[in-house]
């Protein structure tokens, strides 16, 4: 969740530990800091809250100066967000200085062991006891390198660790277990970040750490070995994501930015993979399992958040068009299960950054069952790529701004090519493809009609509650109209199957309790309507999106938005645009920054 960030070169590494801290304030936002290291000494400052306090309150002090050193941003697991729990961390005699992600499980005893053995800690971080464990067999042996290994030997749990010494002024020493990191690769100069997109700008060549590997970097030379200190070999993989896809350009926020990618995010993500005249789907990623998943049977979705609720549209594309029975599980609960699984069962992960923690650990019991496992993501090389049997990337470049917009949209362009691509019964699926390449040209519509919506917001930013009611392909996009706006505007908002919606929410509606309804045209709009006019017989407040031309509505709802029509299984990357903009547009009337809703952070490395 945390963010982290390292350089060793030539430069002054401060404005580049600053650059890179911004580009990963996405991840967490509570407080920030950097170490610098020179001649000798290693310099910490911190500070609470974003990047900007941080850069501010050392634009007063003495500039640091230092070639080499580590930074972190913030969003806080143990210890209340303050600067004695801010990192980076170190040790009784401030010789090493200590960047984490993660949460060291086994912190407490080992806490106990040092605190009994005369190390006196400053914070309430288990990070804290990374420094102190190395200082420990430091004072035992005086050999840096045998203290980090025996230190990293006794922690338990997730963490992505970035270590300096001040007595080893040229090198940097990263580590990783379960939680993202990866090595920027620059010419005489080198770099480290929990996520590229840090390195956006510095370098496009980075190499992936694997879990338990620990990396020694110099400014000319890396070396990676396993915990034994036995070394082990590494790819260097190019990136091709640009400085400008990681900037706001003319956009207030990252999250405008990216709704307003829509369309170009769903043709990047079909591009080169489907052929309409000829009926056909082409996924590269799945090739080399081809003949391994000619036999599927039942296929299960693993994913959290809007990852999750891709999936469950997913359920109903690969039901209608593949015809496999197929599940959605949200990742974090999966692991409980303790089901036998037929053979001919595959799983199916999702997810935008590639490195949720909850996803992974679904994704190492799916594999437990001797599932083949396939992965939706979105971050090139990150680790639930990498740790997945095969996949299919989603092209939709790098998501910035914490609520997930784009990469929604590229998830469900990818489903909808992987149900095609299962399909035996080919009749349906080329007038599909022939809509989906049409589905880019019908969200600039809707975007063209974002004022709309703005002042629409306007009249709806008041309330306190809203309920989200859509049947079938659009049950899901109700679940994450209500995510996106209660995570924005902090509103409180649920999604229901508008069916269910008689089963118990209708007890809540009243004038003060607005519902936003998903009712394009399709084979469920009457069902729709008739759940709309119980709310309307109750004196419910109605907000309705709907197809251009439906002349029945409007004398129903309150407020209408018309969106072009498409076929039903592809309505959700339509019907998401318009409550993706509201809920844009009532975060930021409500006054608050969208790009960082207060509590979230963009990629969730802890369990
Ligand atoms: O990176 P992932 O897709 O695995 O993230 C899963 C969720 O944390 C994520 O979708 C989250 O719900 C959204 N950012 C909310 O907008």
């Amino acid at each position: 969740m945390c963010g982290i960030v390292g350089y060793i070169g030539k430069e002054q590494s401060l404005p580049i530990l600053l650059n890179g801290l911004k580009a990963l304030e996405y991840r967490g936002y509570d407080s920030a800091g950097v170490a610098i290291g020179d001649k000798g000494t290693i310099t910490i400052k911190k500070a609470v809250g974003q990047v900007k306090v941080l850069e501010s309150s050392l634009a007063t002090d003495h500039p640091i100066q230092g070639t080499i050193g580590i930074g972190h941003t913030r969003w806080a697991t143990h210890g209340v967000p303050n600067e004695l729990n801010a990192h980076p961390h170190s040790d009784c005699k401030g010789r090493i200085a200590v960047v984490h992600n993660g949460i060291i499980e086994n912190y407490k005893e080992l806490k106990t062991y040092l605190e009994n053995h005369g190390h006196i800690f400053r914070s309430d971080t288990d990070t804290e006891i990374v420094p102190h464990l190395i200082e420990d067999f430091l004072n035992k042996r005086n050999n840096f390198d045998s203290a980090l290994f025996d230190a990293l030997k006794m922690i338990r749990g997730a963490y992505a660790l970035v270590i300096m010494d001040a007595e080893n002024p040229t090198t940097l020493y990263a580590t990783k277990r379960s939680s993202p990191l990866v090595i920027g690769v620059g010419n005489n100069e080198n770099f480290l970040a929990s996520d590229p997109s840090a390195l956006i700008g510095k370098t496009k060549d980075v190499i992936y750490l694997n879990d338990g590997e620990v990396a020694t970097i110099t400014s000319e030379n890396i070396s990676v070995v396993n915990i034994e200190q036995q070394k082990t070999s590494f790819e260097i993989v190019r990136l091709e994501w640009d400085l400008e896809q990681s900037q706001k350009g003319n956009f207030p926020h990252f999250m405008l930015k990216e709704i307003f990618e829509g369309p170009e995010v769903v043709r990047s993500t079909f591009r080169g993979r489907i052929k309409s005249e000829d009926n056909l789907v082409k996924l590269g990623g799945l090739d080399q399992v081809r003949d391994k998943l000619k036999d599927t049977k039942r296929i299960l979705i693993l994913a959290c958040g809007t990852s999750y609720y891709a999936g469950l549209v997913g359920e109903y594309l690969f039901e209608e068009i593949a015809g496999i029975p197929t599940e959605v599980h949200f990742a974090s609960e999966f692991r409980y299960r303790e089901e036998p699984f037929d053979e001919g069962t595959i799983a199916i992960v999702i997810s935008q950054s590639g490195e949720t923690a909850d996803t992974l650990a679904a994704l190492h019991k799916a594999k437990e069952y001797g599932l083949m496992t396939l992965s939706v993501v979105n971050t090139v090389g990150s680790t639930i790529a990498r740790e997945s049997d095969a996949g299919v990337y989603n092209h939709a470049g790098p998501e910035i701004g914490v609520a997930s917009t784009k990469s929604f949209l590229s998830q469900l362009t990818v489903l909808v090519m992987i149900a095609i691509y299962f399909s035996k019964d080919k009749s349906k699926t080329q007038l599909i493809l022939e809509e989906l390449e049409k589905i880019p040209e019908k969200i600039e519509k809707i975007l063209a009609q974002s004022e709309l919506l703005k002042k629409l917001a306007e009249k709806y930013n008041h309330y306190e509650h809203f309920l989200f009611l859509g049947r079938r392909y659009n049950y899901p996009v109700a679940l994450e109209g209500a995510l996106k706006l209660k995570e924005i505007s902090y509103m409180h908002a649920e999604g229901y199957g508008a069916g269910e919606m008689k089963h118990g929410p209708i007890a809540m509606i009243s004038p003060d309790f607005p519902t936003m309804a998903i009712v394009p045209h399709n084979s469920v709009s009457e069902k729709m309507m008739s759940n709309l006019e119980e709310i309307k017989a109750r004196k419910g407040t109605l907000f309705a999106i709907a197809t251009e031309g439906d002349t029945t509505i409007a004398s129903l709802a309150n407020d209408v938005f018309y969106i072009p029509k498409t076929i039903e299984p592809l309505e959700p990357l339509l019907t998401v645009v318009p409550l993706q903009l509201f809920a844009y547009y009532v975060g930021t009337q409500r006054g608050f920054d969208v790009d960082k809703p207060r509590n979230l952070a963009k990629s969730v490395t802890v369990e």
